[in-house]
């Protein structure tokens, strides 16, 4: 039996969102489960495509604990153009919206239903963002108002899915790739972060959890696995300075897992670009196409 608590009924896909200006492919970077390591994955991940020399944004959508400014090292408001949308800071390559940028670091910040679907609206749309390859999107855990809005609303070019190997994690993995799936978004992969340990002082590898369910996850899921982060010691001191891990130590096992991680979201990209044209081409009659050529 399977339960369906999203809003979206089988057979009936509703129209796609509009695009975002200036926007190319969006990514969603997402887990089900809190504290695996979405906010690290994210900010990485938008670093190391940037410094693979893609255009580069990357916008929090964690509404209540947002964690991409710390991250990223910014703390200044975005100034407003002369269209009143909002002028994205710029970090390591990386264009950056983040709520965390506009609250003072001590105000709570709780949103009430109908104000979460605008919040995540506005920090989408209503942002003067540069031409784009790629807009990674740190989510924030579980399935909640922000989740479903992002996946009614927004035109998303697919999503990878941050677990740890833990058991409790790969669950929670496994049901947010259901509700992508539930939604037609594409799923590129799994990411297991926090796969194992690397010993700074002769390089032996200990698993840190029960190591061997993420990659079971996408293979019954029938996604790809896109390969796994090990722990790194230094992350939480890199975290606190602002310093993404690939920028801090871009050839570290970290540096060189996200550098690996960031082609193969380019890659899925690509064949998700293809696989849709393809799609369309299908639509097309032989003479539009002849046109087209
Ligand atoms: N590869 C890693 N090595 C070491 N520490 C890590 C790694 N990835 C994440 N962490 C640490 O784990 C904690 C949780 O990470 P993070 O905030 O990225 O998770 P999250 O999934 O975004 O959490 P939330 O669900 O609260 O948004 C942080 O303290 C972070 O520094
Ligand atoms: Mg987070």
């Amino acid at each position: 039996m399977s339960v369906s608590l999203s809003s979206s009924s089988a057979g009936e896909l509703p129209p796609l969102p509009d695009p975002v200006a200036g926007v190319r492919d969006i990514v969603l970077v997402g887990s089900g489960k809190g504290g695996v390591g979405k906010s690290t994955i994210s900010v990485n991940l938008a670093a190391a495509l940037a410094a693979h020399g893609a255009r580069v944004g990357i916008v929090d959508l964690d509404l209540s604990g947002p964690s991409v400014a710390r991250l990223m090292g910014t703390s200044e408001a975005p100034e407003l153009n002369d269209q009143g949308l909002a002028m994205p800071g710029k970090r390591h390559g990386v264009h950056v919206i983040s709520i965390a940028d506009m609250v003072p670091p001590e105000q709570a910040i709780a949103w009430k239903g109908p104000l979460v679907a605008q919040a995540v609206e506005q920090l989408i749309r209503e942002v003067a963002w540069p031409d784009l390859d790629i807009l990674v999107v740190d989510l924030p855990p579980g399935t909640g108002d922000v989740l479903l809005t992002v996946l009614e609303q927004i035109p998303v070019a697919g999503a990878v899915v941050v677990t740890t190997p833990e058991r409790m994690a790969t669950i929670d993995a496994e049901r947010a790739i259901s509700l992508f799936h539930e939604h037609d978004i594409p799923v590129f992969g799994t990411v297991t972060n926090m796969a194992e340990y690397i010993c700074p002082c002769c390089g032996e590898r200990q698993p840190l959890f029960d190591t061997g369910k993420a990659a079971d996850v996408a293979r019954r899921r029938h996604v790809a696995d896109l390969g796994s982060v090990p722990a790194d010691p230094t992350a939480s001191g890199h975290a606190a300075e602002g310093q993404p891990i690939v920028v801090a130590s871009p050839d570290g096992p970290v540096g060189q897992a996200v550098s690996e991680l960031a082609v193969a979201v380019q890659a899925a990209i690509r064949r998700e670009r293809q696989g849709t044209s393809r799609r369309a081409a299908q639509d097309q009659t032989i003479w539009e196409l002849l046109q087209d050529e």
